[in-house]
């Protein structure tokens, strides 16, 4: 199988000794603690699923700046986003600057519980330089309005940094217990299902049908015995459709559009960044690490508005050294329906021309569902339509 990121096997920061994560988990309530961001307990549960291997918790200033300019660790490790625990100035009493272990409270759950311990290696003051350097090279601009911007920039100036060791897995297994899954069960999973050539398909939307088309072309072109359907299950931007109506609608449409056995439909937890290229990176290094051997990388990855160019995503696979990442990308091209030859096709595999064709995305999908409308054959297979239109009715908005 093929190896996890920079190291000969996983390293899941989650503590699986029964005996000893009871023993933290009632030291976590004496400890100082403080409550994090969304995105660092998500960043917790990618360490402790093993998906973030071979990181050992969160990075400091340093280790975030050489992240972001240089895409790799002082230790030369390739590594794409920066994976940061900052916090701001009213959680940091006396007690936490003096400590050497900290309980990181997870903002997710009700009561605030425990996440994780942390080892304190520093706690650093991020300069105004600093920041905008980090977040205009993960995100490519500084615009406030990038959704994923805010969440970064606004969460405080004190990075904690050092290593973790995790005690749940926030709320991702108690609200989608037959999706999340962790890396080390995917390569369990993969192991069992005797697939050695695996193609992971990453999404945040319910599957359209350039999406199922996509997924099916990529199976085909690398000869794959199984597709990986990888959805996010965390923190979404305003108007995405939520993780639960997701899963139902891709559940629908593999069951009733894909052969039997060939397809995996599992989950992650981690909020969405809508960094495009820099997270379709990260999302290369996650898949390698839970045991697929290609990635499926389309039109705008990860993208949001017109902050990337559509292939973006892809041509930063060109710019990062050949050995970075075992893992191979499948480029897709534009993925649409073809009037003249009445099925989806991807640009280039047929030689009709753009008024031949109905471009689909799941910003137009979410439009349309929006101003209740029905989605056409075109967009939606209509088992997939009718789940979204019942969300729409009765709790979009
Ligand atoms: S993402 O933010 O998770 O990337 P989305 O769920 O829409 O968004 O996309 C999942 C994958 O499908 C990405 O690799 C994206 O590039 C690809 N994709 C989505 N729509 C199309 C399309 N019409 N043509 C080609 N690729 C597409």
């Amino acid at each position: 199988m093929i190896k996890p990121h920079g190291a000969e096997t996983l390293t899941p920061l989650y503590v699986s000794d029964d005996a000893e994560r009871a023993e933290l988990i009632k030291e976590a309530d004496n400890l100082p603690s403080v409550l994090i961001s969304s995105g660092a307990a998500a960043s917790a549960v990618m360490l402790a699923s093993g998906y973030f291997t071979p990181l050992t918790g969160y990075m400091n200033i340093a280790e975030a700046v050489s992240v972001a300019s240089e895409m790799q660790l002082p230790n030369g490790l390739f590594w794409p986003v920066p994976i940061m625990n900052i916090v701001s100035d009213d959680q940091l009493s006396d007690r936490i600057k003096n400590a050497e272990r900290i309980t990181l409270r997870d903002p997710n759950v009700d009561g605030n519980s425990p996440l994780a311990i942390m080892k304190v290696s520093a706690i650093e003051q991020i300069s105004e330089e600093q920041k905008q350097l980090i977040i205009e090279k993960t995100f490519g601009t500084t615009d406030p309005e990038h959704p994923g911007v805010p969440a970064f920039a606004d969460v405080g100036d004190n990075v904690l940094s050092g290593l973790i060791d995790v005690l749940n897995y926030s709320y991702f297994p108690t609200d989608f217990p037959g999706t999340f899954r962790t890396a080390v069960e995917i390569r369990e999973d993969i192991t069992k299902r005797g697939w050695e050539t695996v193609v992971a398909f990453q999404t945040r939307n319910p599957m359209h049908r350039a999406h199922e088309e996509l997924c099916k072309i990529a199976q085909r072109d690398v000869d794959a015995d199984g597709v990986l359907i990888h959805m996010l299950l965390g923190k979404l931007k305003p108007g995405d459709i939520p993780a639960a109506v997701r899963d139902a609608a891709i559940r629908t449409m593999v069951d009733h559009y894909f052969p039997e056995n060939t397809v995996s439909i599992t989950g992650y937890g981690f909020d969405m960044l809508y960094a495009g290229p820099r997270e379709a990176l990260l999302h290369a290094v996650f898949r390698q690490n839970c045991g697929a051997t290609h990635f499926i990388v389309g039109r705008d990855h990860a993208g949001a508005g017109d902050f990337y160019g559509p292939f973006d995503a892809q041509t930063i696979f060109d710019d990062i050294p050949e050995d970075a990442l075992e893992i191979e990308i499948f480029r897709g091209n534009w993925t649409m329906w073809c009037n003249k030859c009445n099925k989806i096709i991807m640009m280039g595999d047929c030689p009709h021309g753009p008024d031949d064709y109905f471009s689909i995305s799941g910003t137009k999908m979410r439009e349309m569902l929006g101003a209740g409308e029905q989605l056409p054959p075109e967009i939606s297979r209509p088992e997939v339509a009718e789940i979204l239109m019942e969300y729409y009715q009765n709790e979009a908005n």
